[in-house]
């Protein structure tokens, strides 16, 4: 317990970083993916949630020990009708949620915050769920953080039922099978000016290059996992870079247009091609937000951190390495 409130389950689970995006929905109502996606599951990027049965009727969500404003307090309890219609349990919940990085930034907060929930709440109210179940759950708190329940190498398949019962993660390979690391720099920490939600929908409805982004996505998972397989480093690094800006020229040619790249975003792409050139393995990639994320084997992290570290417009550099997939437990 942290405040007084009876939790009793406490759950955590790391961000992720989609190596080759999810960028388009199926199914808006069920968050289903309009082509597959790749990830790291990334530490120390982490989300704690501690879940109780709470004495009232309402839901109560506190994040960062404050109390969530209504709009993120109605998204959660929607959310929780999934796991009560399942349990036949209606009791409230009192959840706390902390991220130790910032949230809606880019930085794929809703990642680690639904997988934690969907594993923590799925204990809560008793239900016995694969990872791959749970994975599905996730998925219907926010695309990405499916594969967030999953360790290590992840990849999230399409899958082809309109219920989405075939649509969730699984691990490729464990955190131990290749020592990649992501060196996120941080541009600003306030929130994004689109959320994903709006921002797919916008591209997927009106973005000429809509259906050739999502055409090569697919070829780009299948790419992407031989890589991975076989640790060939310079073919995941030239898929990752590719998606990222395959996935921005489709926003930014949507109407009206989405543009998520600050300058630094920009000058950072331009350093990571200036590190390649000098014979330094680095690769970038960017989530709908500013924030630059480079690639790179454990080998070349150091330098790369320090010259990221020293760049202008990068306030800090949250150097990420391969972690496992989402744990809980039961405290009381
Ligand atoms: O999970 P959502 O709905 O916030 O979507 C996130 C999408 C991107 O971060 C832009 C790409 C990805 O695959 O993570």
């Amino acid at each position: 317990m942290t405040d007084g409130r009876p939790y009793s389950i406490v759950a955590s689970a790391h961000a992720n970083v989609a190596l080759v995006k999810y960028f388009g929905k199926r199914d808006t109502a069920l968050n289903l993916p309009a082509a597959p996606s790749v990830s790291i599951t990334l530490k120390p990027l982490n989300t704690v949630t501690r879940l109780g049965f709470a004495d009232g009727d309402a839901d109560l969500v506190l994040v960062q020990n404050k109390p969530a404003d209504d709009k993120f307090t109605r998204r959660v309890s929607e959310y929780l009708k999934l796991f009560r219609t399942m349990s036949g349990n209606t009791s409230a919940v009192c959840i706390h949620t902390e991220n130790n990085f910032p949230t809606a930034a880019g930085l794929a907060s809703s990642a680690s915050g639904f997988a934690a929930l969907a594993v923590g709440a799925a204990v809560l109210y008793d239900l016995r769920l694969t990872e791959s179940e749970l994975s599905a759950l996730a998925r219907r708190g926010s695309g990405s953080a499916a594969r967030s329940v999953c360790g290590g190498y992840v990849i999230w398949r399409r899958g082809e039922r309109s219920d989405g019962s075939d649509s969730y993660a699984a691990s490729i390979a464990p955190p131990e099978h290749w020592d990649l690391r992501v060196l996120v720099g941080v541009t600003s920490t306030g929130p994004k000016a689109v959320g994903s939600t709006l921002a797919m929908e916008q591209t997927r409805t009106t973005s000429p290059y809509y259906g050739a982004w999502i055409d090569r996505t697919h070829e780009a998972a299948r790419e992407a996992v031989d890589a991975i397989e076989k640790r060939d480093f310079e073919k995941l690094g030239d898929i990752t870079e590719q998606s990222a800006l395959g996935m921005h020229a489709a926003m930014m040619a949507a109407a009206p247009p989405i543009v998520f790249f600050k300058g630094t975003t920009l000058d950072v792409f331009h350093l990571t091609r200036q590190l390649r050139q000098n014979g330094v393995g680095a690769y970038f990639t960017c989530d709908a937000g500013p924030q630059p994320k480079i690639l790179c084997q454990a080998q070349d992290a150091a330098e790369i951190e320090a010259q990221l570290r020293g760049f202008p417009g990068i306030v800090n550099v949250i150097h990420c390495v391969p972690a496992g997939g989402a744990t809980v437990q039961r405290t009381a």
